[in-house]
């Protein structure tokens, strides 16, 4: 068994956000003394340190001053500037997990294609998309059924655009022509249903691999999920090892959010992201290992011990905002909150989630639906 080195250790989060708070407060049970760098006093993660570090991730001279000040350091968003991180963790000797140069390459849509296609993991057919040509040469070759996705700093279906006719190609070719990181353009894929995979992997090589959960997207925004499920697809048992074989590759220490879609030939990975997941926040309640437990775990090379359900279903409800009104609430007996101390209510925003259990995946989904009326968010 590795013993941490110095106690408390002091573990820098990059990022202000509900993610980095979930790891912040995770990190506070297992001694760690987290510091967080990001530019506001009430951000939801500043809310929950004694150590917060006003200053703006994307500089220079902050980080420089942030990572004099810890051990260690990891992220709550890949959508950072690589190049820096990596300069700033080589001239400080702080070691910072994922490394940023996967950051850099899994936070651009095409590398990570490039990536998945090397490790012969199966994605939807793709190209290149940097003009108003390619993007009509990808309109013919995807028969007019496409989704043009940015290769930078898209998220919550920011930055995805769904084609299907001429009027909706013309406005991802605006889009297209106004964004300087380029696009990709996919196939669109006729899934049954979406899915999603928490793997984790510490610096010994071990990884441990969450339940396969159902994730229910509205309008490209997550809105459930529910598990555990058993993919009705040719290639699922195997793909976690072949994930594991990647992550190998990369030397990756941390968690990895898998989406995937089920098809009726067998699973197709959307997207991979280098950090702890929406999809995978039911482990909070759900599992004998939560993913922002794992994520430390696997930062600092520690045992994960094993990630089993504690009932024969879960399920995860987002509370989205609806309207721009101050939320209010009456706290559901069957469910888990977990609020993130957001500054303003907007439609679409993520401002917290519950997490519930049952007999099964749809059992639990349902006690959760029901337990979601007592909000207005
Ligand atoms: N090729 C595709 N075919 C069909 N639907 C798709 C395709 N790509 C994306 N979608 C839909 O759009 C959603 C968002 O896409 P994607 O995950 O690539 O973008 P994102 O902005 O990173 O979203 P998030 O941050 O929620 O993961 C998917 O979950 C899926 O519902
Ligand atoms: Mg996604």
């Amino acid at each position: 068994m590795k013993r941490v080195q110095r106690l408390p250790l002091r573990a820098g989060l990059l990022g202000g956000g509900q993610l980095a708070r979930m790891l912040a407060l995770k990190g506070h049970e297992m001694g760690l003394e987290i510091h967080v760098l990001s530019p506001d006093p009430r951000d939801p993660a500043a809310q929950v340190v004694r150590h917060h570090h006003r200053g703006d991730p994307a500089s220079e001279a902050d980080l420089k001053a942030f990572f004099a000040r810890v051990d260690i350091v990891t992220f709550e968003s890949e959508f950072m500037d690589a190049a820096l991180l990596g300069t700033v963790a080589t001239a400080t000797r702080v070691p910072v997990h994922p490394r940023p140069e996967i950051m850099g390459r899994l936070q651009d849509r095409l590398r990570q294609k490039e990536f998945l296609e090397s490790r012969r993991l199966p994605t939807a057919a793709w190209r290149e998309v940097s003009s108003a040509e390619d993007a009509e040469a990808a309109f013919h070759a995807f028969d007019g059924e496409l989704v043009f996705k940015k290769r930078r700093f898209g998220y919550d279906g920011y930055g995805t655009y769904v084609v299907r006719d001429r009027a909706a190609l013309r406005r991802a070719i605006d889009a297209v022509e106004s964004d300087r990181h380029g696009f990709i353009a996919e196939a669109f894929v006729p899934f049954r249903r979406e899915i999603a995979l928490m793997i984790a992997r510490r610096g010994s090589g071990e990884t441990a691999t969450f339940p396969f959960v159902e994730t229910f997207q509205e309008r490209s925004r997550c809105l459930w999920v529910k598990g555990p499920i058993a993919p009705r697809a040719r290639g699922a048992a195997r793909l976690p090892a072949k994930l594991a074989a990647g992550l190998d590759e990369l030397d990756y220490r941390g968690v990895m959010g898998v989406e995937l879609f089920e098809t009726a030939k067998g699973l197709l990975v959307n997207e991979l992201a280098p950090r702890v997941h929406n999809s995978a926040h039911y482990s909070l309640d759900a599992l004998t290992l939560d993913q922002f437990s794992a994520h430390w775990r696997a930062v600092l090379d520690l045992a994960f011990g094993e990630a089993r359900p504690l009932a024969g279903g879960f399920a995860m409800y987002n509370l989205l905002g609806s309207h721009a009104r101050a939320p209010s609430w009456s706290l559901p007996a069957n469910a888990r909150l977990h609020w993130y101390g957001k500054n303003e209510n907007r439609p679409g925003r993520k401002m917290g989630h519950i997490n519930g259990l049952g007999t099964s995946p749809g059992n639990a989904l349902k006690r959760l639906t029901k337990a979601r009326a007592a909000f207005d968010v």
